[in-house]
């Protein structure tokens, strides 16, 4: 059932924190190192990690079934590395991937080979000038990539995600980071309902993201069950339960 009240405590989203093994990975001081600069090196320089983390990072099954998005063209803007393109694709016409990070584009391409999908095309570029043309899109999407900081869009990339969905279209917004800026601006908010948790492909990926991303006790909970399975509630993060949409006018 469709929930519209906005959860106690929205802004508690990984992509609004530093982890700060994921700085020290790459030789930063956790405690000066903006969230947005950590990730980013990530997505650079080792891109088939950040896939295995959000392979275990199941969305909300209702969330792919509220898509129109059957038969039409569907932009995905921040696409990584295809957690929403590739279900995407499965059902639409066409694809438009959007992302500006090279090591994840580099994934996604060997990706959508290695599973023959031919109906996704990758596109370099930033939500602050998106390089389509107006109203040539039906649905925009977009999963933990677009929120109020202008570094993850901001106006000007609300303004790009509404000026390249046509009329009558709809820009879904998925695990938003901050629900009420998307209010603010004539979005609806929707949670969906149930127990949720990560499911990675083996202990040692489990392991591993629990220890660079998630913290002790994470791993703490997969030493004591030796699965590979961890409720959100363990992890401190809100589950990507919800999404904000908009019909563009
Ligand atoms: C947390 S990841 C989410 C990726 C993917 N949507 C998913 O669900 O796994 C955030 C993504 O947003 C991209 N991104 C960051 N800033 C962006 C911008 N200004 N415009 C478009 N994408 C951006 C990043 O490169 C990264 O792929």
């Amino acid at each position: 059932m469709l929930d519209s009240a906005l959860p106690e405590n929205p802004l508690w989203r990984p992509a609004r924190r530093c982890p700060p093994r994921l700085a020290e990975r790459y030789g930063l001081d956790p405690a000066a190192t903006p969230a947005n600069q950590a990730w980013a090196l990530l997505y650079e320089r080792e891109p088939e990690l950040y896939d295995r983390l959000v392979e275990g990072e199941n969305l909300h099954p209702r969330i792919f079934a509220e898509l129109p998005i059957e038969a039409v063209t569907v932009l995905d803007v921040g696409a990584g590395s295809g957690r929403l393109t590739l279900p995407c694709a499965a059902r639409a016409a066409e694809v438009l991937a959007l992302e500006p990070a090279a090591g994840l584009r580099r994934e996604l391409a060997a990706k959508l080979q290695r599973c023959g999908i031919a109906n996704v095309r990758i596109i370099a570029g930033s939500d602050q000038a998106i390089p389509l043309p107006a109203g040539s899109v039906d649905v925009t999407v977009s999963c933990a990539a677009f929120g109020a900081d202008p570094e993850l869009g901001g106006e000007q990339g609300l303004a790009e995600l509404r000026r390249v969905t046509r009329p009558g279209g709809q820009i879904f917004i998925l695990w938003p980071d901050d629900p009420q800026w998307f209010l603010n601006r004539g979005f609806s908010y929707h949670a969906f309902a149930g127990a949720m948790e990560t499911r990675f492909r083996d202990l040692q990926t489990a392991k591993l993201c629990a220890e660079i991303f998630y913290g002790e006790a994470a791993l703490e909970w997969i030493r004591q069950s030796g699965r590979p399975i961890l409720p959100y509630s363990v992890l401190g993060v809100n589950a990507p339960r919800d999404l904000c949409r908009c019909t563009v006018a």
